[in-house]
């Protein structure tokens, strides 16, 4: 197992996961461990100026518009920045290629192949050694959700879409269980971020 990882934050909105993203590097930063901490749309200049583009309320692109700008950010990520440190530093990143397979496949039903496909051209031989896969509940979700203020094109689906979403980012969990781990945002945040630590610390071992 590599001793700097890419660790990755995945789930829909309201599932804690940016939460757990930053507390994770918080910790990194206090123990002096040399990271570097993406998001996704976004994460560097040119990734940036994509996601303002994508989540503008004023923008009315069609989903595969949508689809090919998620994945141009996500170049800009792999090109700038994950390429040159994978291996060298820990990389943490808030969403990544399970966000385009949850989303754009099973939320917008475009074609899981097609979606993979460009994904696999992109990331070529990098892998990503763990999973933090936030899961929230109907309740949980309904109540943040409605705790929300200014909403982005994306925050503004319907509940049953996020449901949707969910169960697609389970089912790609399943293909490959010992890669994630299921942090229940439902319990109390502070035992999830000891959860996440632990299991952390396990791979810089
Ligand atoms: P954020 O709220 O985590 O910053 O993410 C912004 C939105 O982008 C979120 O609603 C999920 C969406 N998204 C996709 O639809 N496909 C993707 O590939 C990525 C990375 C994000």
């Amino acid at each position: 197992m590599s001793k700097k990882p890419i660790i990755v934050f995945e789930g829909i909105e309201g599932s804690g996961k940016t939460l757990h993203a930053n507390h994770l590097s918080k910790y990194l930063k206090k123990k002096k461990i040399k990271f570097i901490k993406l998001r996704e749309p976004g994460g560097n200049i040119s990734s940036e100026k994509i996601r303002k583009l994508i989540l503008n309320n004023k923008s009315n692109f069609h989903k595969v518009t949508d689809l090919l700008l998620y994945l141009a950010s996500r170049n800009e990520n792999l090109e700038n920045s994950i390429k040159k440190n994978y291996g060298k530093k820990i990389i943490l990143i808030d969403r990544f290629i399970d966000s385009t397979v949850a989303y754009q496949h099973y939320g917008m039903g475009i074609d899981y192949k097609f979606i993979n496909f460009i994904n696999d051209f992109l990331i070529k031989k990098i892998k990503i050694n763990i999973t933090f896969l936030n899961l929230v509940n109907v309740k949980n979700l309904r109540l943040r959700l409605s705790r929300r203020k200014n909403l982005n094109r994306y925050d503004k689906f319907k509940f049953n879409f996020y449901k949707k979403i969910q169960n697609g980012y389970i089912k790609i969990s399943k293909k490959n269980k010992n890669k994630y781990v299921m942090i229940d945002s439902n319990e109390p945040i502070l035992d999830n971020k000891n959860r996440i630590i632990k299991e952390v610390n396990k791979l810089l071992k």
